[in-house]
């Protein structure tokens, strides 16, 4: 089963989301450096501000420990796509988010936003990304995947949970 984090990890991203500023044409044009084909920016550009905000300073937040490793600095910044593929308002998301965790019967628009991880991976995978990059998509509602190394697993986890300790601007 997805682990889609305590009520008070999903109270942060409710905040996180009513607070995002869409990004800066500074911003844009790192994320453009950093994707390598014209389906991976649609995919990119394709997601909602919100989750583009969201993906970049997840991405920034990698590169503020790892900054060489460009495969999870592409991973953190491509994770969250399946969003674009099945996007859904903010009340339909917190409202899907409360469903799942009380197991509870959902329309299917919001079954296909909490499905984003596989349709996020499953479209990477297509557009010929990098395992890693297909790995985080795919499992970073789950656990991880023995292909991935604990210690890029860790970064990349924290990077979604906003961990603060991470510094967060190296990509800019
Ligand atoms: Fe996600
Ligand atoms: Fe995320």
């Amino acid at each position: 089963m997805r682990r889609l984090g305590s009520w008070r990890h999903l109270a942060a991203r409710f905040w996180e989301t009513l607070r995002a500023m869409p990004l800066g044409p500074a911003e844009a044009s790192r994320v453009r450096e950093l994707l390598r084909s014209d389906v991976e920016q649609a995919l990119f550009f394709g997601q909602a501000d919100v989750d583009q905000r969201h993906a970049f300073e997840a991405a920034q937040r990698v590169a503020g420990i790892a900054p060489a490793r460009t495969d999870l600095i592409r991973a953190a910044l491509l994770h969250d796509v399946g969003k674009g593929l099945a996007p859904l308002g903010v009340i339909g998301r917190v409202a899907a988010s409360i469903c799942h965790k009380l197991r509870m019967p959902m329309p299917k628009s919001w079954s296909q936003y909490l499905r984003h991880d596989d349709l996020g991976a499953d479209a990477l995978e297509q557009a010929g990304c990098e395992a890693t990059v297909v790995a985080f998509a795919r499992h970073h509602h789950r656990r991880r995947p023995a292909a991935v190394p604990e210690e890029d697993w860790a970064v990349l986890e924290a990077s979604d949970q906003k961990t603060p300790e991470i510094p967060g601007d190296a990509i800019r």
